[in-house]
């Protein structure tokens, strides 16, 4: 081989490798901001417990969380995510915050409720504040929607979800951690010994504090599984109270266990993108081990 057929294809390969880095960047460019966002990922879980009262086998709780409305999630993706839920048939739905990115310039406040108000769920439908929930004076505008919407808005508070037989499990919510005040004492007040006890609460490493509370489920959102995480590395950026526990199920304490499970959530903030964190809709199926 000739010395310039060498440099022609040594320039030949250098200029085709560049191509397909180039075409790779570009392409998963592309794909992290148009494709994953609207990548719905349904996940299915069940939760076993001694204290779930046997009436309650088989009831269905859906956790949807951060939509962040107004910033690359729009009315539309809500319109099919209702459809989707409703779909579902779920008895029990649980919103855990982030509703709408900037509450106080978000334009389409009564379509939103128009959405929400379609969800079924004959058990209840419950939420509870995230941080921009709070967020550019959002509080009372995010509480209107929500009540509006029939929604039961949990702010350090709880209910009980009764069955026909009267068998009870509990629902506690609390305030945001990064810019509310969550009193898990307090939401736990009311909540009787011994109750199989669900507690909401946005920012997930709050389960920390949760596990001395005697709370057998926590189900947060708030980390949007970091957004964009790469392989062997995991996410890049977890927002502050998201930094300990981030996406999937966790177990704390070992006595009486409380399991947290992290949402990964529907938006995005910040960056219009996601990467291998694709958005989340979970669904639980209670089980009974009531003896
Ligand atoms: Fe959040």
């Amino acid at each position: 081989m000739s010395e310039e057929m060498t440099r022609r294809s040594f320039l030949k390969r250098i200029f085709g490798g560049l191509i397909g880095a180039g075409a790779a960047a570009s392409g998963g460019y592309f794909y992290a901001r148009n494709i994953e966002p609207h990548m719905l990922d349904i996940t299915q879980h069940e939760i076993r417990h001694i204290r779930i009262p046997s009436s309650f086998d088989g009831v269905k709780i859906i956790q949807f969380s951060d939509t962040h409305l107004g910033f690359q999630y729009d009315l539309n993706e809500l319109s099919e995510l209702v459809g989707r839920i409703n779909k579902l048939n779920p008895d029990i739905i649980f919103f855990t915050g982030d509703l709408m990115d900037k509450p106080n310039e978000y334009q389409n406040i009564d379509g939103a409720v128009k959405e929400l108000s379609r969800l079924q769920a004959p058990l209840g439908r419950f939420s509870i504040y995230g941080n921009h929930d709070h967020g550019g004076y959002g509080s009372d505008i995010y509480r209107d929607m929500m009540e509006r919407s029939g929604f039961t808005l949990l702010m350090n508070n709880g209910e009980p979800i009764t069955l026909l037989d009267g068998s009870k499990i509990w629902v506690i919510g609390v305030d945001d951690a990064m810019l509310g005040t969550p009193d898990i004492q307090e939401a736990k007040a009311m909540v009787p010994d011994n109750s199989y006890t669900i507690l909401l609460a946005h920012a997930p490493d709050i389960a920390d504090a949760a596990s001395g509370f005697d709370v057998q489920l926590q189900l947060s959102g708030h980390s949007h599984g970091g957004q964009i995480q790469l392989p062997f590395i995991g996410p890049l950026v977890k927002p502050p109270y998201a930094e300990k526990y981030y996406e999937g199920f966790y177990t704390l304490g070992t006595e009486s266990p409380l399991t947290a499970y992290v949402n990964r959530g529907l938006g995005t903030t910040r960056l219009p993108f996601r990467f291998l964190s694709r958005p989340e809709l979970t669904v639980f199926t209670l089980r009974s081990e009531e003896q």
